[in-house]
Formats: C-alpha cells, structure tokens, sequence
C-alpha cells in the first residue's frame, strides 16, 4: 500500500499501521478500537466472546474502517504455543505489527488478599500481568520489524491501588509498572516504545464492581481518552518519553445532573 499523502497523515496518523487491541470489546477496548480504524489502522480485535467480537466487527465496517480482523483468545488459558500461533497469523494474514494495546483486565470485585478465593487471585495474576507478557514477547519480533512500533500496558493509579481489597488486580497492576521498567530498559535500543497509559476514571463495567454506589454519571465514558492513546500509539518527535503517561481527557465530561431539586433561600 503506497505511503498515506501527508494531508492525510494529520487525519489519519495510523494509516499505514496495523494495531492489535487486547480486550477489544471492554469498555475502554471498544472506544480504542473504533478510534484507532478512524485513525487509518487496521485494527485486530482480540478478545473472548464472539459475538461481541463481531458486532464489533461490523460496526467498524459500517463506519468504512479499513477491513478489522478478529482474533477470539481467552487470556486465562492461551499457552506459549498460542501465541506464538497469533504471532504467525498475525505475520501471514496482516503482513505486519505496528502496536498492541493491552486494555483486558481481571476484576471480580473488591476482597481482601486472605479471603479472596484462590482461583481469583491466580486468574487475576494471570490475565492481568502473565498473558500481556507472553502476547507481548510472541509478537515482538514482528513490532522489531517496524522503524516504530508501540506497546501500551493500560494501568491504574497505583496510589489508589495500594489500599485494602484490591486484591490481585490491584497486585498485578502494581507488577505491571515493574514489567514496563524492565521491558523499556532491554529495549531501549530497539525501535519498540513501551508505555504504561493511565487513564482517569472510565465509565465501564470494571469501574462499576469496585465502585458500586457512586453515580455512574458523574463519570468520564472511556471515550474521553481514546484520542490520546492514539496519539501515544502514533509516537512522534513530540510524544511523551516517559514510562507512565497520564492519558489526558479529550473533553471534559461534565458530570450528569442528579436531578435533586436546588433550594434557595
Ligand atoms: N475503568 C476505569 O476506571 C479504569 C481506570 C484505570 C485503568 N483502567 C484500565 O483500563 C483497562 C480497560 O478497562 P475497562 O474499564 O475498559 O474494563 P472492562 O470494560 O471490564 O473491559 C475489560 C475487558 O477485558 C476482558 N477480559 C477479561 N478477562 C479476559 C480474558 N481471560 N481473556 C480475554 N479478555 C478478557 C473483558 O472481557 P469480558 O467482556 O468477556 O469480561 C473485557 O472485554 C484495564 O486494563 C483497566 O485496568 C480502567
């Protein structure tokens, strides 16, 4: 495909890339998705329900996206061997990686570490540091392929998550930050960046287990920050250095009128 004119490079600045999203139909995985295809991407939507994979999948076609592929993966029990397969597929039928954006995670809601069932935490520490590793390590030798390529780990506050009940989520976050040290470092010199993108509170099923009683209005839909993981995924002169990049809201989201009545006096 020849190189995109520069006119529409500002429009569509991934439009020579091809893009996996991992969690492609959670919350914020959807809106990253549909923002990356308005971007010029091809966009490879992985997750683990089919159905939703393919909703996805035709509303990125019915928005003209360039074609979507689907890759349907369980995080929690894909093997080495599966994804050095998503790797040789991804080579075969795409031709190449440009980034990967890892936005699944594993949270069943807010327990203490002694009395979270033991399946949970080993799920948890699975899905959410193990499996965006191994994914990641398949597919690096394609991403060295690329004059620049890009991984983004989605993370959350680590502040916020350094108090009680968060469990292996809250663990396997707190991982992630030292596997993106790492992983930055042993590729300093490679043409993979790696970030970890933080987003402020989303609006999306996660949020809801741990926040149950707050008004889900007074929240930013995911939508508010797709722009700029885009723009973090486009790299540049101008994109941030930094291991952990505060992904900024598009607009701000004013929160939804609770609908009380005002009294004066
Ligand atoms: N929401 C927030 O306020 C917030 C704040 C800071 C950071 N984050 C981070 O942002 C990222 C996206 O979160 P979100 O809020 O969009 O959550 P979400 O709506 O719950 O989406 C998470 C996605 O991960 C998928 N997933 C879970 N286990 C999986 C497995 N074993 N295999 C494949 N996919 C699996 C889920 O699939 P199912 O739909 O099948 O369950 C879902 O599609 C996460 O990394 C989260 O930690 C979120």
């Amino acid at each position: 495909m020849p190189a995109p004119a520069p006119a529409d490079k500002a429009k569509q600045p991934l439009a020579d890339r091809t893009i996996l999203v991992v969690g492609a139909h959670g919350g914020f995985g959807e809106v990253l998705a549909r923002a990356c295809a308005r971007a010029g991407a091809q966009v490879v939507l992985l997750g683990r329900r089919i159905p939703r994979l393919n909703k996805l999948y035709d509303a990125l076609e019915a928005d003209g996206a360039r074609e979507p592929a689907i890759y349907p993966l369980d995080l929690a029990g894909a093997t080495p061997d599966d994804y050095a397969t998503l790797a040789s597929t991804l080579e075969r039928e795409c031709g190449r990686l440009d980034g990967i954006v890892h936005c699944a995670a594993e949270f069943k809601g807010l327990a203490s570490l002694e009395n979270m069932p033991l399946d949970d935490w080993f799920t948890g520490m699975h899905v959410n540091l193990t499996a965006p590793w191994l994914l990641t390590r398949a597919c690096l030798p394609l991403l060295r392929q690329r004059e620049d390529a890009s991984v983004l780990f989605l993370i959350d506050d680590p502040e916020q998550l350094s108090s009680a009940f968060w469990g292996s989520y809250g663990v396997s976050k707190h991982a992630l930050l030292g596997l993106i040290a790492i992983l930055r470092d042993e590729l300093a010199n490679s043409p993979v960046r790696v970030h970890g993108a933080l987003p402020g509170p989303m609006r999306t099923a996660l949020r809801g287990r741990a926040y149950f009683a707050e008004d889900p209005g007074s929240i930013p839909l995911p939508d508010a920050y797709a722009k700029a993981c885009v723009s973090l995924l486009t790299g540049g002169p101008d994109a941030p250095t930094d291991a952990v990049v505060k992904l900024q809201p598009e607009r701000a989201n004013p929160p939804r009128p609770l609908g009380l009545s005002t009294f004066s006096n």
